[in-house]
């Protein structure tokens, strides 16, 4: 009999950078299904950057977790008792409950899973929101024609992987960027990209070598010193797609010793840009047309992904900082 549920909880705000003592276990009374509710077990939880941005005070699109509160997160989970004639026992749906084993829900914001002949953890990466921020915002915002040469930085991890296979089989000329040796030959050997090492000290040179004609598109994950030496390499009328700036913590205190506003500003008036920020549930209407086609390519072998299983709620935490340093290849996921 289970009577406790095993919770992680935002305990204290970060003061410079994130720590392992934001994060505190804590160990709760198992709730009880009422009328019209389920009881959920949480089979998969997703670690996303955009966490560690709910785990400051400030509100930039969305609101801070509270302190004491359980943490944000998306989750693959199964029903295990019912009092809602929508989910029957034994059903698998996604659900917002976040970092916990077991959650109590009306049903209103969980989602059933598709039928598609895949592991469950597949809807939190390449079928999730993490698949569909890579593909949907590069066809709407990036409009990829054949030929072009689309650059994509953190292109092992989950997003940017999606980037570079949809870019590589719409017929672009696709670069990813990564950090180490390692990663960049599984972009040449699993992606068949070509690939692009951060770490690298001639990566200045090596970006423009491999961009002789410029960046049509740059699909940046990353934010920057990546973003601002693609900037550099852009193509006139590019398209320079803001997806995430893992490099930095916009919440910690910023380096200003150098200002490189003005020459960015100068480089989007020279090269004619477009540059489009934009939040994954802005293409939500992508969805279907989405899961359409990646289990088309699934199924031809045109699409491969990752994902980069730790098993114990307990150890989530360890697992969320690993993300800032580079230690996951393909989709962050959590086995509750
Ligand atoms: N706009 C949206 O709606 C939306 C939705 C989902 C995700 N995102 C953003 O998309 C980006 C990727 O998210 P994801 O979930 O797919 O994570 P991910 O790419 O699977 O994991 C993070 C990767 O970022 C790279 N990285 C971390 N710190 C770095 C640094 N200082 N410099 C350069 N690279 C660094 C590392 O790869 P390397 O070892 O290759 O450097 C790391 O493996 C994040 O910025 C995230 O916030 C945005």
């Amino acid at each position: 009999m289970i009577n406790k549920n095993l919770q992680i909880i935002l305990k204290s705000r970060p003061k410079a950078s994130i720590s392992k003592q934001n994060f505190s276990l804590h160990q709760s009374e198992m709730p009880l299904p009422q009328a019209g509710e389920v009881l959920l077990k949480t089979l998969y939880l997703s670690l996303d950057p955009y966490m560690r941005g709910r785990m400051y005070g400030a509100t930039s699109y969305a609101a801070p977790v509270k302190l004491g509160n359980v943490m944000i997160g998306e989750t693959i989970s199964e029903v295990i008792q019912s009092n809602n004639a929508n989910f029957a026992v034994g059903q698998l749906v996604s659900s917002p409950h976040g970092w916990q084993q077991y959650a109590i829900s009306d049903g209103n914001d969980l989602v059933a899973l598709p039928k598609y002949d895949v592991s469950p953890s597949a809807y939190l990466g390449i079928l999730g929101l993490t698949g569909l921020t890579g593909y949907g915002a590069l066809i709407r915002h990036g409009q990829p024609k054949a030929g072009e040469t689309l650059v994509v930085s953190a292109a092992n991890g989950g997003v940017g992987s999606i980037v570079a296979q949809t870019g590589r089989n719409l017929g672009c000329n696709v670069i990813g960027i990564t950090g180490g040796e390692k990663k960049c030959k599984i972009l040449e050997t699993e992606l068949n990209i070509k690939a692009l090492d951060y770490k690298d000290s001639n990566f200045s040179t090596n970006l423009k070598k491999l961009t002789p004609k410029g960046i049509d598109i740059f699909f940046d994950n990353v934010g920057g010193d990546i973003a601002f030496e693609a900037l550099n390499n852009m193509a006139v009328h590019g398209r320079f797609l803001v997806c995430g700036t893992i490099s930095f913590d916009r919440n910690a205190p910023q380096d200003k010793s150098h200002d490189r506003f003005p020459n960015a500003f100068a480089q989007l008036l020279i090269k004619r840009l477009k540059v489009q920020g934009f939040i994954f549930d802005e293409l939500i209407d992508m969805k279907e047309e989405y899961h359409q086609q990646a289990i088309k390519w699934l199924k031809d072998e045109k699409i491969t992904f990752r994902e980069h299983i730790v098993e114990g709620l307990d150890n989530a935490p360890e697992a969320f900082m690993s993300l800032f340093r580079g230690q996951n290849i393909g989709k962050l996921i959590v086995k509750v």
